[in-house]
């Protein structure tokens, strides 16, 4: 009797490690609350429900503590560790904690209101086998390039904006990073892509907006309230 293939256990890195300076809070972005429920302790929950099996949230050192009281629901799928300088560091770290896991979702806790199916989408392409995949939508303003003192036009139907959670084979992020050097990345996908892995592409969606700016704040209030 042949049994089905065991399913590739799936593990997320939720990188929130970032100050709130932008918002101009006290408290780090993540922990803000969004309708009463911390961004971090939302983007956990949208990583489960879309299929991830367990977590691994990278917080600022002084809030790790803080930090492990966000999420009851699942004491032993959630493991926070303290993160780095920048953001590929918090990930890097995240890697070291993660145990074995054949696929790997990297996050940013600041697009809390990602719908469950991207990350479902994205989990479905990598184990498909696709070694890197990015979550993207399409770029609705007009763009221009900076030249000097003077700008011109580009053709904004080539350009795509990226979004997280991005997968990956594990193997394929672990080495991605270990070859990273100094050099500074601002995504993981773009990590891989300098080892030579090609970045396949799924429809994002606007829900998983990265809070950033006051105004995203009161718009991710607005949404969560009105689905609750
Ligand atoms: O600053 P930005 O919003 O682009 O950061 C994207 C994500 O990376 C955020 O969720 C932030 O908490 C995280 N981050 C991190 N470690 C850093 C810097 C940012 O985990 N050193």
């Amino acid at each position: 009797m042949t049994s089905a293939p065991a399913k590739p256990e799936v593990a997320a890195i939720v990188v929130a490690a970032g100050s709130g300076i932008r918002l101009g809070r006290e408290i780090p972005k993540a922990a803000i609350e969004i309708a009463g429920v911390p961004m971090v302790t939302r983007s956990v929950q949208a990583m489960f429900s879309g299929g991830v099996d367990k977590a691994v949230v990278v917080a600022p050192e002084a809030w790790v503590e803080r930090f492990s009281h966000f999420f009851p629901a699942y004491p032993d799928r959630v493991k926070v560790i303290s993160g780095g300088v920048m953001r590929q560091d918090s990930v890097r770290l995240g890697l070291v904690h993660m145990g074995d896991a054949d696929i790997v979702l990297v996050h940013d806790a600041a697009r809390p209101l990602v719908p469950p199916f991207v990350v479902d989408r994205v989990i479905e392409a990598v184990r498909d086998g696709a070694p890197v995949v990015i979550p993207v939508v399409p770029q609705v303003d007009s763009l221009r390039r900076i030249r000097r003192n003077w700008t011109v036009a580009v053709d904004r139907s080539t350009f795509l904006r990226v979004q997280t959670p991005q997968g990956f084979e594990a193997q394929v992020l672990r080495r991605a990073h270990a070859q990273a050097g100094d050099k500074e990345f601002t995504d993981d996908a773009t990590m891989c892509e300098a080892i030579g892995m090609p970045v396949m592409t799924v429809p994002g969606d606007g829900l998983a907006f990265k809070i950033t700016d006051p105004m995203d704040l009161v718009l991710a209030e607005v949404i969560a309230r009105g689905e609750s």
